[in-house]
C-alpha cells in the first residue's frame, strides 16, 4: 500500500487549457512530446493519446510525487514514456545539450493541484501546516527557513516584486519582531502575522490577505522565475523546425518573461531602421501562434477556479533556412 501522500485522490489536478494545448501543439503520430511539468499527467495523458501508440512522451517534474502519476499514465495509455525527475531549468538544457530533439514542449507552470491540496506541504494559506512550500522536498531551503534568516529588505523586496503586496515593508517588518520571540514554524503563524500587520479594511479586499505574501514565497523558495528563464530557450533548442512550444502561466511576472522571450526570438533582422540593407544577418527563430495570450472560457474557470489566471502562449519553431 502506498503512503497516504502517494495515493491520488478524487481532487487530482484538472488540467487547465486542454483542449487550447492540445490544438496549439497539435501532436501527431510518431513525434516525440516533452511535458516539462507532469504534475498529475493530466495534460501528459491527453498529449500522449494523440500519438495513438506511435511515439514518445519524455515528461519531468522536480516533484516526487509526480512518480504515482507517471505509473498510472503508463498503465492506462499505451505510450512510451519516461519521468525525469528534476528542475526543468537544469533537465531542459541538458536535454538539449545531449542532442535530445522534440516535436512539443509543455510547460504548464507553477503548483498543481497535488501540491496545494495536500496541507503538509506547506503551499496553502488556508490549513495550519509546516511552513515548507518546496515542490522537491529534497532541496534544502523551505519556506521557514527563508521567513527566519532573509533580512527585512529581502523578504520586503520578493513580497513586493514577486507577489505585488502593497503591505510588503509593514508585513517584513511584522515578521522580523515575531520571529525574534519566536522563529516561524507553521503557516498558520505566517498567516496571523500577515493579517496583524495590514490595516484592518485590506484584510476583506482583494481575496485571502495571505494569498500574496505566499506567492511570493513560493516563487522564491523553488526559484520558479530562474527555472523558466533558464528552461524556454533550452525548450526553443530542443524543437525541431515546425515543433510546437506550449506555455501556460498563472501570473503576470511569468507571463511577462514568456512573452518577452517569444517576441525576442521572432524579431527578425535587428538593424537600426535607417540602415539600408541588413547586416545582422538575424532570422526569427519562432513564429508566436497568436498576439495575446488565450485566456480560458468562462465555462471552465466556473468547473475550475484555478483556471481563472491562466494565460497560455504559444509558438512554432522555424524552419530551418539552411
Ligand atoms: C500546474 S502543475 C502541472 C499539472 C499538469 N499539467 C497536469 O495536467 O496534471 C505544475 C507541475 O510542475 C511542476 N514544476 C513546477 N516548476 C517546476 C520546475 N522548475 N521543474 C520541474 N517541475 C516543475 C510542479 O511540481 C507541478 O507538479
Amino acid at each position: 500500500m502506498l503512503p497516504n501522500v502517494l495515493q491520488p485522490r478524487a481532487t487530482d489536478h484538472v488540467p487547465v487549457l486542454a483542449d487550447e494545448v492540445r490544438a496549439c501543439l497539435a501532436v501527431r503520430p510518431g513525434e516525440t512530446v516533452v511535458d516539462a511539468t507532469f504534475g498529475a499527467g493530466g495534460h501528459a495523458a491527453l498529449l500522449a493519446a494523440d500519438l495513438h501508440g506511435r511515439g514518445k512522451l519524455i515528461a519531468i517534474d522536480r516533484d516526487p510525487t509526480a512518480r504515482t502519476y507517471f505509473e498510472r499514465l503508463e498503465r492506462n495509455v499505451p505510450v512510451s514514456a519516461r519521468l525525469l525527475r528534476g528542475d526543468f531549468g537544469v533537465v531542459l538544457p541538458q536535454l538539449a545539450d545531449n542532442g535530445v530533439r522534440a516535436d512539443a514542449v509543455l510547460l504548464d507552470l507553477g503548483v498543481s493541484s497535488m501540491q496545494l491540496d495536500r496541507p503538509e506541504r506547506g503551499f496553502s494559506y488556508a490549513a495550519d501546516a509546516p511552513l515548507d512550500m518546496r515542490m522537491d522536498p529534497t532541496q534544502e531551503t523551505t519556506a521557514a527557513e527563508l521567513v527566519n534568516t532573509w533580512s527585512e529588505r529581502d523578504l520586503t523586496m520578493i513580497f513586493r516584486r514577486y507577489g505585488e503586496e502593497r503591505y510588503a515593508k509593514q508585513i517584513g517588518r511584522a515578521i522580523m519582531r515575531r520571529r525574534k520571540e519566536h522563529p516561524f514554524a507553521r503557516t498558520g503563524e505566517l498567516v496571523d502575522t500577515i493579517k496583524a500587520a495590514i490595516p484592518a479594511p485590506a484584510r476583506f479586499g482583494d481575496g485571502h490577505p495571505a494569498k500574496r505574501v505566499f506567492q511570493a514565497l513560493r516563487i522564491a523558495v523553488n526559484d520558479e522565475l530562474r527555472s523558466l528563464e533558464e528552461a524556454l530557450p533550452a525548450a526553443l533548442e530542443m524543437l525541431r523546425p515546425g515543433g510546437r512550444l506550449a506555455v501556460i502561466s498563472f501570473h503576470s511576472l511569468e507571463d511577462r518573461i514568456v512573452k518577452g522571450f517569444l517576441r525576442e526570438r521572432e524579431r527578425g533582422c535587428t538593424c537600426p531602421p535607417d540602415f539600408p540593407i541588413c547586416v545582422c544577418g538575424h532570422e526569427p527563430e519562432l513564429r508566436a501562434v497568436q498576439r495575446r495570450p488565450i485566456r480560458p472560457s468562462e465555462a471552465e474557470v466556473a468547473a475550475n477556479p484555478r483556471a481563472a489566471s491562466a494565460r497560455l502562449r504559444a509558438a512554432v519553431k522555424a524552419e530551418s533556412r539552411s
